[in-house]
This record gives C-alpha cells, sequence and structure tokens, in this order.
C-alpha cells in the first residue's frame, strides 16, 4: 500500500498522505472509501493527535465559528441550534429486529434513508478522520474507534474526551466506525443511525451526545458487544473511595442529570460518565472508555462543587457549550450562585433579561442542558490509575435513581441477584434536561441504559447476573436517591452524599452495621448520627433518620409490581422474575 488509491487523489495533502499510507490499514482505507463516497468532501484531514495537531483543529473550530473564544485562556464557547439540545429519541435508531424501548428500523431501510441524507453532505467541506482508543491503550478493554466529521468542533471534544491513538491503528487492526456530519443543521432531518456490524451514522445535528460517536453512540455497540462477551459496558461513573483499609473502587450508575458527576467528584475520579467493566482471575475490573467530562453544568457553584469550579475557572482548554456568553466574554450558566447577567448571546441568539420565546415562554440565560467538555488531568481528583492498563478493581457497585417520593437515601442489596434485579433493573427515575420530553415524569431506565439497550432487555439483565456468579467474590451492591422529599421539601442536602458513600465503605470493612428490611439493609441510626458528625460535623436526629428511613411500603410495593409487569410483558427469563415476586411478597 505504497500509493494512494484513486479515491482519495487531490484530496489530501502530502503530509495528510504519509500519515495515511504509514498506518498499512486496508479497514481503514476502505472505510474511508465510503465515508468519501457518500460525503464527497473537498479535502481529508488525518488527525494524528500531535499537540500541533490539536491546536490546528481548535483554530478550525474557531475558524469555522463553531467556537468562539472567551476571555479566560483556553476557553471556548460552542452554541447548538435551539432545536438540538439534547439526546434525540425520535431521531434514533437501531437497525434490524425490534428491540423493546428503543426505536428500530429495518436496516434496509434505515441505510437507504440516512444515507440519502448524508449524500453529498461534506461538498466544500474537510473531512476529518479521528483516530481514538476507548480504554486506556494496551488494557484488555482497548476499542479502537475512528470518527469521521465534517465539524472540527466534534473532533476538537474527542481529541479533549477520548484517548487519540494513531499508532494503534498500524496494521489491519479492527475499529468502530462513527460518521458524523453536521449537514445543513436542518433537525427535521436530524437522524443518528445505529448499524450493530459497527457503525454509526448521525447528520444534522451538533449536540455532542449524538456527533460525539465515541460517547453515547459507542455505548450503543460496546454494549451489545458486551452482552456477547459476557462482560459489562455500562453507562456508570467509577470513583475511588478512602476507607481505613485503602482505597476501594465503586462503579455507579445514576440516569443524566441525577448525581453521577458529582458522586465521582466525592473520591478519587476514574470515570465520570462510562464504565467497561470485565471479570479477571475472579476480581472484577474496571476501565474508563473515556479520558475527559461532558458534563451538565447548571447548579455547578463553587459551594457545592469546588473541583468542578476550579476546572470552570481556570486557564486551560475547556469548551462550553449553550452556556450564556456575557458582553465581557466570560460563560455564565443557571445555579452558579452569581448574579443574573442583563444580557449576552445563548443558545437562541441574542439573550436579554425578559426575552420570551416564541409561545411566549421565558428564555433562560443557560439552556438546562449546557454542557463543558474538559480532559480528566484538569481534576484536582484525578485518580493515578485512571489511564492504568490494568484498571481498578471494583467492591461495590452502587445504582442511584432520581427519586422524590419513594426510596430510601440507601439500601444494600441481599446479594448479586437481588441488587441486580431489584436495584439496577428496577430503576424508575424523573425525567431531566439531558433527554427531550416532559420533565419529572418517572421514567423505567433499567442501570440508567435504557435509552442505550441494544439487545433485549431481559437477556441484557442475565448477563449481569452471569458476569457475578463467574466471579470469586461479587460487589456489594446498594440502591441510593439523593431526591428524596417529605411534601415538597428534600429530606437531605447536597452534601449529605458523603455520609451514604462512607457508609459503604463501612459496610465493605465490616464497622458499620445494617438492619434487614423487605427491601435490603438499611443504615442504623446509630452509625448515621456518628457518620454525620464525623463527615459533614453535623447533627442528626431521630427524626431525621424517621423521615429519610421510614419504608414507605405502599410506594415499593406498586413500584414492584409495575417492575413486574414490565418485564412480565418482554421475554424475561423466569427467575428474574421470580427475584420481584420475592421482593413484593416481603
Ligand atoms: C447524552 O446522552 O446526551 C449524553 C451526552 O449523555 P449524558 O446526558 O449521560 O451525559
Ligand atoms: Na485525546
Ligand atoms: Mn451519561
Amino acid at each position: 500500500m505504497e500509493v494512494l488509491p484513486s479515491f482519495l487523489k487531490g484530496k489530501l495533502s502530502p503530509i495528510m498522505e504519509t500519515r495515511l499510507l504509514k498506518l498499512r490499514n486496508v479497514k481503514l482505507l476502505h472505510f474511508l472509501e465510503e465515508a468519501v463516497d457518500l460525503c464527497e468532501p473537498e479535502s481529508v484531514y488525518i488527525v494524528e493527535g500531535t499537540e500541533e495537531d490539536i491546536s490546528e483543529i481548535r483554530n478550525r473550530a474557531l475558524l469555522t465559528k463553531e467556537e468562539t473564544e472567551l476571555n479566560v485562556k483556553g476557553h471556548t464557547i460552542h452554541f447548538d441550534h435551539a432545536l438540538d439540545q439534547a439526546r434525540a429519541r425520535e431521531d434514533t435508531f437501531i437497525l434490524g429486529d425490534r428491540i423493546p424501548f428503543v426505536n428500530t428500523k429495518p436496516r434496509k431501510e434505515g441505510l437507504e434513508e440516512v444515507k440519502s441524507i448524508l449524500k453529498g453532505a461534506m461538498k466544500g467541506r474537510v473531512m476529518y478522520v479521528g483516530l481514538y482508543s476507548l480504554g486506556p491503550v494496551g488494557s484488555p478493554a482497548q476499542i479502537l474507534a475512528v470518527q469521521i466529521t465534517d465539524s472540527p468542533y466534534v473532533i476538537h471534544s474527542e481529541n479533549i474526551l477520548y484517548r487519540n491513538a494513531y499508532r494503534e491503528f498500524e496494521g489491519d487492526k479492527d475499529f468502530l466506525k462513527f460518521i458524523h456530519s453536521k449537514g445543513s443543521q436542518d433537525v427535521k432531518k436530524r437522524r443518528i443511525v445505529i448499524d450493530l456490524d459497527g457503525v454509526v451514522y448521525s447528520v444534522n445535528t451538533t449536540y455532542a451526545g449524538n456527533s460525539v460517536g465515541l460517547k453515547k453512540l459507542a455505548l450503543r455497540l460496546t454494549l451489545n458487544r458486551a452482552v456477547r462477551e459476557g462482560w459489562l459496558s455500562e453507562h456508570m461513573a467509577i470513583v475511588g473511595l478512602e476507607g481505613s483499609n485503602g482505597v476501594h473502587y465503586v462503579t455507579a450508575a445514576f440516569p443524566s442529570g441525577s448525581g453521577k458527576t458529582s458522586t465521582s467528584m466525592m473520591g478519587r475520579l476514574i470515570s465520570d460518565d462510562l464504565a467497561f467493566i470485565m471479570g479477571i482471575d475472579g476480581d472484577v475490573r474496571a476501565w474508563n472508555p473515556e479520558a475527559g467530562v461532558f458534563g451538565i453544568i447548571q447548579g455547578i457553584n463553587s459551594k457545592d462543587d469546588p473541583i468542578v469550579w476550579k476546572v470552570l475557572h481556570t486557564p486551560g482548554e475547556v469548551i462550553f457549550s449553550n452556556v450564556l456568553m456575557t458582553p465581557e466574554r466570560s460563560a455564565y450558566w443557571d445555579g452558579s450562585g452569581l448574579p443574573e447577567p442583563e444580557k449576552g448571546i445563548n443558545f437562541s441568539g441574542e439573550w436579554w433579561k425578559g426575552k420570551k420565546d416564541d409561545q411566549g415562554k421565558p428564555v433562560p440565560p443557560s439552556h438546562p442542558n449546557a454542557r463543558f467538555t474538559v480532559s480528566l488531568k484538569s481534576f484536582d481528583n484525578l485518580d493515578p490509575n485512571y489511564d492504568n492498563p490494568n484498571g481498578v478493581k471494583i467492591d461495590a457497585v452502587i445504582f442511584g435513581v432520581r427519586d422524590y417520593k419513594t426510596l430510601v437515601p440507601i439500601a444494600e442489596a441481599f446479594d448479586w441477584e437481588h441488587g441486580v434485579v431489584t436495584m439496577g433493573a428496577s430503576m424508575e427515575s424523573a425525567r431531566t434536561s439531558a433527554v427531550i420530553g416532559k420533565q419529572d415524569e418517572m421514567e423505567f431506565n433499567p442501570m440508567a441504559l435504557l435509552d442505550f439497550i441494544s439487545v433485549p432487555l431481559g437477556k441484557y439483565v442475565q448477563n449481569y447476573i452471569n458476569f457475578g456468579k463467574r466471579l470469586r467474590n461479587p460487589p456489594k451492591i446498594f440502591g441510593v436517591n439523593y431526591f428524596l422529599k417529605d411534601g415538597d421539601k428534600y429530606v437531605n442536602s447536597k452534601e449529605d452524599k458523603r455520609v451514604w458513600l462512607r457508609w459503604v465503605v463501612e459496610r465493605l470493612e465490616g464497622r458499620s452495621k445494617a438492619l434487614e428490611t423487605p427491601i435490603g439493609k438499611i443504615p442504623l441510626y446509630e452509625d448515621l448520627r456518628r457518620l454525620f458528625g464525623e463527615a459533614l460535623g453535623k447533627e442528626y436526629s431521630e427524626k431525621d433518620y424517621e423521615a429519610q428511613f421510614s419504608l414507605r411500603l405502599r410506594g415499593y410495593k406498586e413500584k414492584y409490581e409495575r417492575i413486574l409487569d414490565i418485564y412480565s410483558k418482554i421475554d424475561t427469563p423466569k427467575d428474574i422474575l421470580h427475584i420481584i415476586e420475592r421482593q413484593i411478597q416481603r
């Protein structure tokens, strides 16, 4: 492969040509051929991931006006179309057989449709080719991925969020494939099409949840593969909690906007969003597929989120999306605790205090799903093992929900199966702004990944159970809820998370006891009183305990009846149904 194939003639500079040919990767050439024929770009840019490359891509994002520089060095702002601000369920399809809970389309029809929209979409534009590794290079969790896009913003984001791995592509290695075009930004023609053979197409969207292929689009592919291969690809943070006997790493699943990023700031940060989890020699080990954070910014303030606050106010690479840019070119967002500016630029264009949209509704200064994109390396609490090819050993698994009415703040499962089924697979959570739809409605969202499920749910849950059965000593499982209310009032403050996580560590180390109840094991008042004092210097009364840990049994029973109903109607193994039935009986 010394000569350039004809489909690339005239599209590569000499430097780019050398970069590509040096890899001798025929599979990569075939993928480029498909993308070039389809999208008809003017030229092709191969991203090697050198420092010059990274700053060149950043400059191009500024030149195309996809990003604008802010007044802190390295900070930029990006805006998505006002109607393109979140995960787009209605426009996202998995190709092939029907899978309950997600949209599917016959393969031929789906491919024809998205390809007709992508046809010629990159005319007059540069096609960028990003080469990355999900998971640390050289780890059992390494999965290579190629992003093709005509958006420098998308590649800029991926250079921050993922591990550039140009060299790993030498030879004929396999990789996941992502083709994205910002298209004409016509939201009506937005399509995200997932071919489980390993290709994702996305067009007429720039919101990173839909355009940055390696995040939630890759999750559909890796989840499907994990179920086939007997490991777990999860929507989970990974965090190290210090105990008396050293650091205990835990994984934690929460629906978007329900405490995942803040939980990952409570200890040593490995991951804030995704985890590859494998059984190695009878232990559970986990890796972060990502190398950065694409986090929700609303509500981030200096008091509750000191670590993130510092990251967002220190020079260095940060992309803000859909926050307000003030006339001084600084970023403002709702819930920051700072006074609201009089005017600025936001996702709706020019913005002023009191602005209303077409329907007469007030336009907030920052979008509720506004975000920040930043490297893990910017965080003071980054764990040195974040890029360790051996991953970290997992001692506990947390399943968290946003439930205002019923679930206690924390409970421990009786065993692996009980936790997987009655905590993870039974998650129901109030909808947040990360998803288009009515806010605060309760949604069934097992393991916080219903949107990403790419195999039948029963099969997915069975794989989870089997995974634990093969382990020497399965991790303890905990269910948490940071959002319980008594009437209109939250029964906990934000910082109380610290106490629940301390309780997790004490349970692992055998220093706190637990009370067996029908729904699992809950903390004792004496332990919590001690932990509230130790962790927060707070008094903790029996009245607090009662408000938090009285079991709202009617609510629990109704919840598990709903869950049983859902699983009974799909193809669920009988043993799983029995675990739910036993919970209801208890
Ligand atoms: C998304 O799906 O929009 C996304 C980027 O993930 P999350 O909301 O979980 O951060
Ligand atoms: Na990178
Ligand atoms: Mn997420």
